[in-house]
């Protein structure tokens, strides 16, 4: 497992480790400014790994905020190691993510929990929180970084395989197939509630969780997708069927 790092837009960068068994690459963004950001840590294991290649852009110990958006071992799994390592670091989440899960967790201390609409000024960076509830998990939200036009929508607009930095191929088919293998959307209407006012953000890049940042111009491909195709669970988690009768339908 390789992780590199490369600079995409504005001192947001993307690290990303091509992941088996899943067949994607994870990814994490690390935004660099008076107050470093990191968007996802990674799994525990990747900590190493993903700090390393955040030294090759900063001192990973100055991190001001770690972000989750939706609670999830991708998402959040390093973030003991990161808040330990960095001794400013707040833990940044959705309300719902903050409230239920890292205080459940026993996280009680340096965390802010955000509601839509809410903003956390970096230096010459503002992030934006949208609560996107069901897209993915009912804690998960999106984030939107205003001075680049930069949208974080975490396992939304995915693409599978160990795609480059930036990527403006319409794969929109292909994200759908993973979707429908692996089962992360309950059901496709939460999800289109979202599609419809991201389309209405139009955001100059989409940096996927899992694939590459899209372009302006690739995005409206994978709204199509979206729009046309199932994508909601249809019985398999994982690509493994799952053996309860009528669970769908
Ligand atoms: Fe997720
Ligand atoms: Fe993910």
């Amino acid at each position: 497992m390789e992780t590199r790092i490369d600079h995409i837009t504005g001192g947001i960068h993307r690290i990303s480790t091509m992941t088996e068994p899943y067949g994607i690459t994870f990814n994490q963004f690390l935004i660099d400014d008076e107050r470093p950001t990191l968007i996802h840590t990674g799994e525990y294991d990747s900590y190493e790994h993903v700090r390393k290649a955040i030294s090759e852009v900063l001192d990973p110990a100055r991190l001001a905020y770690v972000a989750l958006l939706h609670w999830e071992g991708d998402e959040n799994g390093g973030m003991d190691r990161f808040l330990a390592d960095s001794p400013a670091a707040e833990l940044v989440g959705s309300s719902l993510s903050i409230t239920l899960n890292a205080k459940g967790f026993g996280v009680h201390n340096r965390v802010r929990g955000f509601t839509d609409g809410e903003t956390l000024e970096l230096g010459r960076h503002t992030l934006r929180f949208l609560e996107t509830p069901h897209v993915h998990h009912w804690d998960s939200m999106m984030v939107v970084e205003e001075t680049t036009q930069s949208l974080f929508p975490a396992d939304l607009f995915l693409q599978p395989g160990d795609q480059p930095p930036v990527v403006d191929e319409n794969l929109g088919d292909a994200m759908c197939e993973v979707y429908r293998q692996v089962g992360i959307f309950a059901r496709e209407a939460p999800v289109l509630q979202v599609v419809d006012r991201i389309e209405a953000l139009d955001p100059e890049w989409t940096h996927a969780m899992h694939g590459g940042t899209l372009t302006r111009e690739a995005l409206p491909a994978y709204v199509k997708a979206l729009r046309e195709q199932p994508f909601g669970y249809q019985g398999k988690l994982l690509g493994r069927e799952i053996a309860v009768d009528a669970a769908v339908n």
